[in-house]
């Protein structure tokens, strides 16, 4: 998989999530195979630049190449003096968002309401494709709702535009985030443009990233909500996809000092206030997803107060967990979609 110079180690790549992808989360699911991660959306409006959520949006610092800013407006020439400061400040590749839901974000219209009006979208892309030269890459659904699905016509422009790499969520706005994702318009799309085409839209293992690649004929696949408390999806998906065969196991031990070190880096790079609140989102998650939730595990990890309470509590519960105390399991590995 190729995006301009850049070679990507793996076609499977982590969705841009706000709220979610935030630079420990990047650097971690690069560290377990992703591909390609973006940054969370970033506005085009450079005077909200100043707080501290964009100003952490913007922060690349050790991150593995190429790094990907996301932007997100609806006027060409703020996107494009979005992408050119970002490029001076480390951007490799600039991703445009005309997939996101949201009916506005910062008071304008833009993500996937872009995508009903074609000449704007046309408009948009190229004056940020003219404004730097790094790659432009962009996000879209398939069109707005499920009589306007015109993700063939955008994926089109977008070629004629200069994008360098497309990734299509096999949904329409309307669709929001209900039913299941559709690969039709996808395979539609690969079809019609020559450039690269990531298949977005309910990829939660292996065995469906080789349906869908099969059935659209995509490049690559883009994964965001089933990494949520399982960034080692990532290595999961790659060796099925390499391999044929589901993974061998994940050790216990090694799943727990993965969501150590994601807990470190989430407090080293937000601080004790707003570390521990991010951290309980993330830990909400490897609860679901590896300790099956019990009640009082679940609130005293919730509970914790400050970093080191709450590190103190995961490292317990965690420790029972890998030694197959509390938390039962004969076996020390396990597989994605539940203990093996
Ligand atoms: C919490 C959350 C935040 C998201 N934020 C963004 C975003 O900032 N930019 C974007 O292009 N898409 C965003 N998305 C959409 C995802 O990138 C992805 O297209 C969608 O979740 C479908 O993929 P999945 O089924 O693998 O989760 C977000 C999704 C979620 C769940």
């Amino acid at each position: 998989m190729q995006i301009g110079p850049y070679s990507l180690p793996s076609p499977v790549v982590l969705a841009p999530m706000a709220g979610v992808t935030d630079r420990p989360f990047r650097v971690l699911c690069r560290r377990l195979g992703a591909g390609l991660a973006a940054s969370e959306m970033l506005t085009s409006d450079t005077r909200l630049w100043t707080t501290s959520k964009s100003r952490q949006r913007m922060n690349h610092e050790g991150e593995p190449e190429p790094r990907v800013v996301q932007l997100a407006g609806a006027d060409s020439e703020a996107l494009a003096e979005a992408a050119r400061l970002n490029v001076a400040l480390g951007a490799q590749i600039i991703d445009l968002n005309m997939g996101c839901p949201a009916k506005k974000v910062c008071g304008k219209l833009c993500g996937s309401a872009l995508l009903k009006d074609e000449p704007l979208v046309a408009r948009i892309l190229e004056a940020v494709v003219r404004a730097v030269d790094v790659p432009v890459t962009l996000k879209i659904r398939t069109g707005w709702d499920p009589s306007r699905v015109n993700g063939v016509e955008i994926a089109a422009i977008a070629e004629r535009c200069g994008i360098a790499a497309l990734a299509v969520h096999g949904r329409t706005r309307a669709d929001f985030y209900a039913g299941a994702a559709e690969y039709a318009t996808i395979r539609a799309i690969k079809a019609r443009v020559r450039i690269p085409v990531f298949a977005n839209g309910d990829i939660d293992g292996g065995k469906k990233a080789r349906e869908v690649l099969d059935f659209t004929g995509a490049d690559g696949v883009m994964i965001g909500r089933a990494s949520h408390g399982a960034p080692w999806i990532f290595r999961a998906v790659n060796h099925e996809l390499r391999a044929g065969i589901a993974t061998p196991a994940l050790q216990r031990s090694e799943a727990r000092d993965i969501i150590l070190a994601h807990l470190d880096a989430v407090y080293s790079f937000y601080g004790e206030d707003t570390g521990v609140r991010i951290a309980r989102k993330h830990l909400g998650w490897y609860c679901g997803q590896l300790l099956g939730e019990p009640a009082p595990v679940r609130s005293q990890l919730m509970g914790a107060a400050n970093t080191a309470a709450q590190f103190a509590q995961a490292l317990k519960h965690f420790d029972e967990w890998v030694s197959g105390g509390r938390h039962g399991g004969l076996t020390n590995g396990f597989s994605l979609g539940g203990l093996t």
